[in-house]
């Protein structure tokens, strides 16, 4: 905040910075996260099958909240599971109205009732609304409090409700040695054998460097404007560089804490955890590795390995009220 000028409370700016970065991204959220979309749909359905095989009862006309919705896609990626068809109402909830308005027109194409809702959970909590299923995707590392963030969800879960989280950096394994070395294995299977100058030569490459500048181009636009508008609102006197602006929003990425299971069964009280599930074992998503790593990445999620990058976890609570 020194650096540039911030004179406001950190929460304050932590929420302006929030506010400006998801309306830029919303216009390019969905190609810049191809590799969510392409990888996700797996993690939601093992998490759903691992609920269904765990005994415990699930009702129908489910009403969920999707907290942090962005453009849609943990909800579009759940209608697509098991339970989709049991799913009666989802209310879909953002701080951003440039997010809500994109999963707006998503949710126009889905057979089920939905409401867009601008704010945060507490905002919501004042509607004395109890939802049936919390979604959290790719959200909890943008929380700064996560206490009073999961106090929240909890106010709003209805009895014998089931908390679901995904996309986020796995707190406890983030410094493991196999996480580690197989995330080198990678890089170094990735890393060219051609020299450097040879390799700029080659027709596919000369088109690649065209196309990167092109999405680089993409890239700093939707970083400029970010600064833009904290600039024009006078919060900052200066452009914040990118990771500057990462380090605020993915706030739980940069402090190098991740989501930690052992944190989150601590502050989740009055939940059971039905099923905790890792991926991106390579540091990557599925989508993005090569067909060798692909097979590996499968047999570890397979095996129910628990050292990826991501995390995601399925949680029921077990109180009447
Ligand atoms: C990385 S996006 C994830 C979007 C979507 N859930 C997905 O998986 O693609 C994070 C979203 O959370 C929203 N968000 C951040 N903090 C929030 C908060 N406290 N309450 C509600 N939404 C929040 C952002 O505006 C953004 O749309």
């Amino acid at each position: 905040m020194n650096k540039y000028g911030v004179k406001c409370a950190p929460y304050q700016f932590q929420h302006a910075v929030n506010l400006a970065f998801h309306k830029s991204e919303s216009g390019v959220y969905d190609s810049i996260h191809r590799d969510m979309w392409a990888s996700l749909p797996q993690q939601f359905a093992l998490l759903i099958s691992d609920y269904l095989a765990s005994g415990e009862e699930l009702g129908n006309d489910l009403v969920i909240v999707d907290v942090g919705c962005g453009t849609g896609l943990a909800s579009e990626l759940l209608l697509k599971t098991k339970i989709g068809d049991r799913v009666s109402e989802i209310d879909l909830l953002d701080t951003s109205p440039e997010m809500l308005e994109k999963a707006s027109e998503r949710a126009s194409t889905w057979k089920v009732k939905t409401t867009t809702i601008h704010g945060g959970v507490r905002s919501i909590a004042e509607r004395r609304r109890r939802y049936d299923l919390i979604i959290t995707c790719s959200v909890l590392h943008h929380i700064p409090d996560l206490i009073d963030f999961l106090q929240d969800i909890r106010h709003l879960q209805a009895p014998r409700g089931i908390f679901m989280h995904l996309q986020d950096p796995n707190g406890d394994y983030l410094g493991d040695d196999l996480l580690q070395e197989r995330t080198r294995e990678l890089k170094d299977y990735e890393r060219p054998l051609i020299p450097k100058r040879l390799r700029r030569l080659a027709p596919r490459n000369v088109i690649g460097r065209i196309r990167r500048k092109l999405s680089n181009r993409e890239d700093e636009d939707y970083i400029s404007r970010v600064n833009k508008q904290l600039i024009q609102s006078g919060l900052t006197r200066e452009p914040m560089i990118a990771p500057d602006i990462w380090a605020v929003t993915d706030i739980h990425v940069h402090d190098g804490e991740g989501i930690s299971i052992k944190t989150l069964s601590g502050l989740l009280g009055d939940y059971r955890m039905i099923s905790v599930r890792s991926y991106s074992f390579f540091g990557k998503m599925a989508s993005e590795l090569p067909t060798a790593f692909k097979e590996r990445e499968q047999l570890l999620i397979d095996a129910r390995a628990l050292n990826g990058l991501e995390i995601a976890g399925l949680w029921k609570l077990m109180n009447d009220r």
